[in-house]
């Protein structure tokens, strides 16, 4: 068996180098003696995946994908293409479909990451008044609440699409979730998320009364499309009101921890708080990694404001978390190598 090679998309500006978001992360798998192809992700969006993947040779054997978001259906779409060239992808569809959405991971890691539930929606269709309602009663009835997608939130656009001052206030909720569903428009994916908010440290010190911004995973292609955009860093506005300062060195401070095969590869700052970093105790995190299942996924953790422990904001699929640049990369890629 070949080492595994990884797919990096390629420049939308020449097809025959690596999209310029990667091309350190490829410099240096090159530098490892890493074998790398390219594949054209706009192809892969626009459901083409025969011809996104026109560049892998034939039989090249085991492969991970290194690059921008993709839906889970086009991903599977992804390995199908793959498959037919003989190639395949370490990571399935359903692991991928799994590290990816929420609903997928949520199980897994229910009492380690704020309390959430979920409502199915068509895109762009917002949940019935009744089915948000029904939805923060089972959240708790009351308090302050953080709205996302199977995938990413607003969090840019905090007061308007994220974040739910109290949930009791079910127009207040509607509002934000009508909010959250127009601006996502056709990258809504899955249905709509509520969690419960927490209250983690901030960069500025311990968090009491105000969040921070943060995010997640890698991301999109640069066309503004949320789901599948990078994150920007997050801005803030205050009000001094529980989870309403944003931004600057309130946000809170995350952690990216990699994970391959239940083993952490590398910990890392999150790429919104690149220069922050955190040692989280990952005790608590490393058997629920396993029990997921996947072999390559990342957690986002955050540690309580009060100092009562580490909490997993977000698990992600690690082929599309993003890697702070500046970061030192050789030991993940190194194991993903060798995997
Ligand atoms: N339940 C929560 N309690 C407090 N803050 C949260 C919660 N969920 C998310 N946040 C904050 O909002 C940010 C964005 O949420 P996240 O789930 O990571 O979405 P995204 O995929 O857009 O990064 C996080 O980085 C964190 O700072
Ligand atoms: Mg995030």
């Amino acid at each position: 068996m070949p080492a595994p090679a990884l797919l990096f998309p390629a420049d939308p500006l020449n097809p025959h180098r690596p999209d310029p978001h990667f091309a350190w992360e490829a410099r240096v798998l090159r530098g490892l003696g890493g074998e790398l192809y390219l594949v054209d992700h706009d192809a892969l969006l626009a459901g083409n995946a025969e011809e996104a993947v026109r560049q892998v040779p034939r039989d090249c054997g085991p492969l991970w994908y290194r690059g921008w978001m993709v839906p889970s259906a086009d991903y599977a779409a992804f390995a199908r293409a793959l498959a037919g060239r003989g190639a395949h992808l370490l990571t399935s569809a359903a692991g991928y479909a799994s590290a990816h959405e929420l609903p997928g991971w949520y199980s897994v890691f229910e009492g380690a990451t704020p309390p959430s539930v979920w409502i199915p929606v068509r895109t762009a269709a917002r949940p019935e008044p009744a089915e948000l309602a029904a939805a923060v009663e089972r959240l708790g009835g009351r308090g302050p609440a953080i709205v996302k997608d199977y995938v990413k939130s607003r969090k840019h656009e905090w007061h308007e699409a994220c974040y739910v001052p109290d949930m009791a206030d079910l127009a207040a909720v509607g509002r934000v979730v009508a909010r959250f569903v127009e601006l996502q428009g056709e990258y809504l994916t899955g249905g709509v998320v509520l969690r419960r908010y927490e209250e983690f440290r901030r960069a500025g010190g311990a968090g009491s009364g105000r969040n921070g911004s943060g995010g997640n995973e890698s991301g999109g292609n640069g066309d503004g499309g949320n789901g599948d955009g990078p994150d920007e860093p997050g801005e803030g506005a205050s009000d001094g009101a529980s989870g309403a300062r944003r931004g600057g060195d309130e946000r809170a401070v995350e952690a990216r921890v990699w994970w391959l095969d239940g083993e952490p590869v590398l910990v890392g700052p999150h790429p919104d708080t690149p220069g922050q970093s955190a040692e989280p105790d990952l005790t608590d995190v490393r058997p629920l990694v396993r029990a997921l299942g996947c072999r390559f996924v990342t957690t986002d953790l955050a540690s309580r404001a009060d100092g009562s422990g580490w909490r997993v904001v977000e698990v992600g699929d690690g082929q599309v978390s993003d890697l702070p640049r500046g970061i030192d990369a050789s030991a993940l890629l190194t194991s993903l190598i060798a995997a």
